[in-house]
């Protein structure tokens, strides 16, 4: 059963890392899978986590399963951090999910279960992953435009005109609640506004995708979008993640929640998403969940972890700014200025994925082949050798 298969095709983002793995160049430059770099190219623990840990060591008690929707503490936390009061907590079915990813599949699942025929509209382009998962899920996918032109900034009409025209109600329209990624290219409050309208209009079912709140604003700046849907919407689903803001990446800590119209319809979806995680993955894993817990049930450390969060924030805004200017300086041939209007991990830079191939094959700098960087991944260390090669592509 083995023999006829052919190898399939990398991943575009975790495939593109284990290339970079092998590459034997000391100076090669990963501006592709993103996660959090500081300033010496390390992708830290944070204090906040360590000390959650040496407390964790010392009063954890046993290691037994979870229940199938995860550890209770954890998803008052988590919930109260992306609803805040914006909705009655009786109205939220909340579980912990592997991950983001974990999340989004866990919300597939859930939708593929009770809406098969549902398609699932996504921007063009959106993350890379999440038309697999839809797809793996056996959920269809359709795309509505998102950039304009100049593929740097938002074609808010278009992305309207798709959406109005295309969808059926019924539909599921996925959104990048900040820090959109690839592009990092983010709606206005004013248009929120317009999409939870057009939502209710045409009876669309928002799905979330929260995967960097504070690594935009600020922790409640970064939920304006979320929270503005739900002052029209009354069904939302929502996947989350602590894997950015607490650098958690390995610990695969996220949730999958919806949002009902009242606490009975919440609490008969919540049984719906515990059998999606049941037959999936039973139940989720303890560690990370237990240290999100930790930091924010306790004041010292939330404080902590706020100054850490601000910090990786505050960082990648100055790489932002540094590598605009750097390559101003180097007379680029190209106004990269754009870069400074889109917001958090990732930018579309507009190079093409031949400028991206050869930056990888000629200079060991890793790229995404849609020109996505993860701006966190430069360092005062990397930006002369990076603007050098820019300006050599282009
Ligand atoms: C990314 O977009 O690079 C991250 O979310 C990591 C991933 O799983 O792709």
């Amino acid at each position: 059963m083995f023999e006829t298969l052919k190898p399939a095709p990398p991943d575009a983002i975790l495939g593109l890392s284990e290339v970079f793995t092998a590459d034997p160049n000391p100076a090669k430059i990963n501006l592709a899978v993103g996660v959090f770099k500081d300033a010496d190219g390390q992708t830290p623990v944070l204090a906040c986590v360590k000390a959650a840990e040496r407390r964790l060591v010392e009063t954890e008690s046993t290691k037994t399963y979870l229940g199938i929707d995860g550890l209770p503490a954890y998803r008052e936390h988590a919930r109260q951090l992306v609803f805040g009061d914006a909705v009655d907590p009786q109205r939220v079915a909340m579980v912990q999910t592997p991950g983001g990813t974990g999340g989004v599949r866990v919300g597939a699942d859930f939708l593929a279960s009770h809406h098969p025929s549902t398609t699932v509209w996504v921007s063009n382009p959106t993350w890379e992953n999440h038309i697999n998962v839809f797809n793996a899920a056996g959920l269809a996918t359709q795309t509505y435009r998102y950039l304009d032109a100049s593929k740097t900034g938002l074609d808010f009409e278009a992305m309207m005109d798709d959406l109005k025209s295309k969808t059926r109600p019924g539909d599921v329209v996925l959104l990048h609640a900040c820090c959109h990624n690839p592009t990092g290219v983010d709606l206005t409050t004013a248009q929120w506004s317009d999409v939870a309208n057009l939502l209710v209009e045409r009876q669309l079912l928002p799905l979330v995708d929260f995967a960097y709140q504070g690594f935009g604003v600020g922790l409640e700046e970064d939920a304006i979008g979320l929270r503005t849907l739900l002052e029209r919407c009354t069904e939302v689903l929502v996947a989350t993640s602590f894997s950015k803001n607490f650098g958690l990446y390995s610990e695969r800590v996220g949730t999958a929640a919806l949002v009902a119209t009242d606490a009975g319809s919440a609490k008969a979806a919540l049984s719906h998403l515990k059998r999606a995680v049941r037959s999936n993955y039973s139940n989720p894993p303890r560690h990370g969940a237990s240290v999100v817990a930790t930091v924010l049930g306790d004041s010292e450390l939330r404080q902590l972890w706020l100054s850490e969060l601000a910090e990786m924030r505050t960082r990648i805004a100055d790489m932002r700014k540094a590598l605009v200017q750097s390559l101003s300086a180097a007379s680029a041939k190209r106004d990269f200025s754009f870069l400074l209007n889109q917001s958090g991990m990732f930018s579309y830079t507009g190079l093409t994925p031949m400028q991206c191939d050869e930056l990888r094959t000629k200079q060991s700098i890793y790229i995404v082949g849609s020109g996505r960087i993860n701006v966190a991944g430069v360092t005062p260390g990397n930006l002369q050798r990076l603007t050098a090669a820019i300006t050599g592509v282009l």
